[in-house]
């Protein structure tokens, strides 16, 4: 009886992972023959040495300072501190939204609907979150708004920000291509190993270009227990290079051993109140936390040096924070 069950314990394995090879050989495919270009990129650009080679020669030539006119946001810091601060640890934490912009993204938050677990049939606003939480029976973990964002002229106002685009053009050397945004909520709720894999709450890299800039901004205060994110400072460019060969799959290593291998002290967990921004590079290993208090409202936005057919994400759109 013992030995039966090791048997079908091991042929599930062993069918799970044909299952998984199957699936990975079938996207490939597809990927090759819709965007060649991305397909290659997703290859190569795991690697830092082909990374640095693809922006060796900086072509833009951004001229930025804090005077620049920006309606949308502030930095702490001079132009040229935030370069040096991106270049050596990834990451810049010194943003922050101007009040007239939070407010309108707050209105935005509260009057549009969202959707749960980016689940398209699953719409609710936000007051109808307890009441949907009721009729599924489960709580929701995210509510993403998709691309309703899009639409708004606050965002694309933040989008086209001069401030902003200087600082994506002096990180990428390379006119900033916008590839996506997003305004999401996170909500305090239990969640196993898998469905904080799904949602991007374990450490991991984003490769959707050979160089991307992301910037943060939460809309609501983020303290220890709303889901910060947290991010290994300087593993964009000190990456070991088994996970450089492993690429996007490093999210399957435990955060523990990820967090020993680059040390302890390369831990930042971001904290900060409604209207704190920050950019980092999302090569650099990163995640957003499970609030474990207080729901967590993220406003997100990501470029890149090119324009790919492809959506840069896992076909469940999840690989978010
Ligand atoms: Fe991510």
């Amino acid at each position: 009886m013992v030995i039966t069950h090791q048997a079908e314990s091991h042929i599930g394995k062993v069918a799970k992972l044909a299952t998984k090879v199957v699936n990975t050989v079938r996207e490939n495919q597809v990927c090759l023959t819709e965007d060649p270009s991305f397909y290659w990129m997703r290859t190569l650009a795991r690697f830092q040495r082909v990374r640095e080679w693809a922006t060796s020669t900086p072509e833009s030539n951004a001229q930025a300072s804090t005077l620049l006119p920006s309606d949308c946001l502030f930095i702490k810091n001079s132009f040229d501190r935030v370069s040096q601060i991106l270049e050596q640890d990834g990451y810049y934490q010194g943003l922050q939204l101007s009040s007239k912009t939070l407010a309108a993204f707050l209105k935005f938050a509260e009057t549009t609907p969202c959707y749960a677990n980016r689940n398209p049939d699953l719409k609710f606003l936000l007051h109808e979150r307890s009441a949907l939480e009721a009729k599924l029976g489960r709580p929701i973990l995210l509510g993403s708004y998709f691309d309703a964002h899009e639409a708004f002229q606050p965002f694309q106002a933040l989008k086209t920000d001069p401030l902003l685009l200087a600082i994506a053009s002096t990180y990428l050397g390379r006119e900033p291509q916008y590839h996506r945004g997003e305004i999401a909520w996170s909500f305090p709720a239990p969640a196993s190993e898998a469905e904080k894999l799904a949602a991007a709450q374990v450490l991991h890299c984003d490769i959707n270009d050979y160089k991307t800039i992301k910037f943060f901004f939460y809309l609501t205060d983020v303290d220890a227990e709303s889901g910060p994110h947290v991010y290994l400072r300087g593993t964009h460019r000190n990456r070991k290079l088994h996970h450089q060969f492993m690429g996007q799959r490093c999210a399957s290593i435990p955060d523990e051993t990820l967090i020993e291998t680059y040390g302890a002290d390369s831990v930042e967990t971001v904290c900060g109140p409604a209207g704190f921004g920050f950019a980092g590079d999302p090569y650099t290993f990163h995640k957003g936390t499970t609030p474990t208090r207080h729901p967590r409202l993220l406003l997100q936005m990501e470029f890149g040096i090119n324009q790919y057919k492809m959506w840069h994400f896992d076909t469940n759109h999840t690989k978010q924070n």
